[in-house]
């Protein structure tokens, strides 16, 4: 038998982290750490709606999580298109039934040196990383403020901090977000919203593909990492599961960094 809590408020930790009977949409979900984050919330109990852009994808992903017992919805729009989110999520508002967990995982690289970046790499990178998230939350929120209450999380980066060479737009996005995440969380905290980041470190993803088949950059991820090695998406479970329960309910405008201690290294 556990002990009994001398404060009358506590909750046993299960019920703080239990996610039954909450929805959650998650973009950019058809594969990586979208759906790592997805299984990650569909076992804590949560019903999930998927997005992502790619049909196929996202059919796999559904398929997939409905194989393993979960309620799963997919919705394949574009995150980047006002008019594509709009339509995306309309009916997902349900009488008193909503979203109650919006997570913005979406998310594309286009690598060139900045004195040669095509306009068109600036703006499509900063539409998928930074845009999406104000046009899904814009669209979602609404719901959460009706009902008194709303989890958002937003995928920043390493990149929300420190930048290296080929990378501007990412860079300039995901600092973007970083900001917008505090914005969200500071227009939107008085009506019991939270919004929070996840910035993780080098994860291995079809987005970190290029980097992990070259032996020099994977070597130097692990010897920059005090842990000394790639994370993988499932290692951002636990945080994304604090982060949309009622654990985290006083946790508001802070992007937590998992990144096997690299930020905090020289
Ligand atoms: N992998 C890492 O090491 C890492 C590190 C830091 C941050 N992140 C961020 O995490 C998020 C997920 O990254 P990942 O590594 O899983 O990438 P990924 O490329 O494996 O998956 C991204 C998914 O987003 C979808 N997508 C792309 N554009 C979209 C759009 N316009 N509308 C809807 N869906 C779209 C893709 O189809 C894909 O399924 C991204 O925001 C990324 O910037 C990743």
């Amino acid at each position: 038998m556990s002990p009994r809590s001398a404060d009358p408020g506590a909750a046993d930790s299960a019920s703080l982290f239990s996610l039954q009977g909450r929805r959650a949409l998650i973009t950019g979900a058809g594969q990586g750490i979208g759906l790592s984050l997805a299984r990650g919330l569909a076992t804590a109990g949560a019903e999930l709606f998927l997005n992502d852009l790619d049909p196929t994808r996202l059919a796999s992903a559904v398929a997939t999580l409905r194989g393993e017992g979960f309620q799963v919805t997919g919705r394949c729009f574009d995150v980047a298109k006002e008019t594509e989110v709009a339509a995306g999520v309309a009916g997902l508002e349900l009488g008193e039934a909503g979203i109650d967990i919006l997570i913005n995982t979406a998310g594309i690289h286009r690598r060139a040196p900045l004195e040669a970046m095509p306009l068109e790499s600036w703006q499509a990178v900063l539409d998928v990383n930074l845009t999406s998230a104000f046009l899904v939350a814009r669209a979602v929120v609404p719901g959460m403020l009706r009902r008194g209450a709303g989890k958002i999380i937003n995928l920043c980066s390493l990149n929300s901090e420190i930048s290296r060479p080929t990378i501007a737009n990412y860079s300039a996005a995901k600092g973007g977000l970083k900001m917008l995440t505090r914005a969200m969380a500071v227009e939107w905290g008085g009506r019991n919203l939270q919004t929070n980041g996840i910035a993780p470190g080098y994860l291995r993803t079809d987005m970190t593909g290029v980097l992990t088949i070259d032996p020099v950059w994977e070597r130097t991820i692990c010897n920059r990492t005090p842990a000394g090695r790639w994370g993988e998406p499932r290692e951002l479970i636990g945080t994304a599961v604090f982060l949309a329960s009622r654990a985290s309910d006083f946790v508001n405008g802070q992007i937590i960094v998992v990144d096997g201690g690299l930020l905090a290294a020289l």
